[in-house]
């Protein structure tokens, strides 16, 4: 018991034993990301908000936990189907505490897993979320669109639908822009009739490369 209560009463006792346990107790908290292991998908997760306890003297002290290693990042997706995005140093998580050992489940997948570990809600069994709860700034936020699923990302950043996929989508308005330049070269052409150039078109149809018709973000195979 703290210091402040030198005569504690059967409740007092019973709720700091309570307090106690549920200190130690994890459940859901937001987190930084340190270190993302891009062959196994597992991170070094700092939790974001520090612990707390009581001291001899009832004082409140607070202290940072150590980074989690080995966390499992799940993104979104199933089987052979999924979607992944970069992950960034620094970057927000959400981090999810199991109720128990997740060790065995995590080697071997399937049912019927036993933990060997009697720990229960323990920061070693985080599973990591990589949301972003909170935006870095009020201007972070993606506009909410309600009538579109929006896949925003940054300059120079990609979207690919297919994991080998090289080439960039062409995009309608730039195909019908570059169909109504061919048009229009062909609309005026003539072929004049004589030496040297028998039979050339007087207006050639432009060249068009696939920059001309191609997206800036999306690659597909
Ligand atoms: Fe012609």
């Amino acid at each position: 018991m703290s210091a402040a209560n030198p005569d504690p009463t059967l409740f007092d006792v019973i709720e700091a034993v309570v307090q106690g346990m549920l200190a130690r107790m994890q459940t859901s908290l937001p987190g930084q990301i340190r270190e993302f292991d891009t062959a196994t998908h597992t991170a070094t997760v700092q939790i974001a908000i520090d612990f707390e306890y009581v001291d001899d003297a009832g004082e409140r002290q607070s202290y940072r936990p150590e980074p989690i290693a080995n966390v499992p990042v799940a993104f979104p997706g199933g089987g052979e189907y999924g979607t992944t995005h970069p992950i960034e140093q620094g970057q927000t998580c959400l981090l999810v505490f199991a109720s128990r050992s997740i060790d065995e489940w995590y080697r071997s997948g399937g049912v019927g897993n036993l933990p060997a570990s009697k720990r229960r809600f323990d920061p070693t069994d985080a599973i990591c979320l990589p949301l972003s709860p909170r935006p870095k700034s009020a201007t972070d936020l993606p506009t909410y669109e309600a009538s579109a699923m929006v896949v925003s990302m940054p300059a120079g950043g990609s979207l690919k639908l297919g994991q080998g996929a090289t080439s960039f989508v062409a995009l309608a308005d730039k195909l019908a822009t570059q169909f109504g330049i061919l048009k229009a070269a062909y609309d005026i052409h003539v072929h004049p009739i004589g030496t040297p150039n028998v039979g050339v078109p007087t207006v050639l149809a432009p060249t068009i490369t696939s920059n001309d018709v191609a997206a800036d973000k999306v690659k597909a195979e």
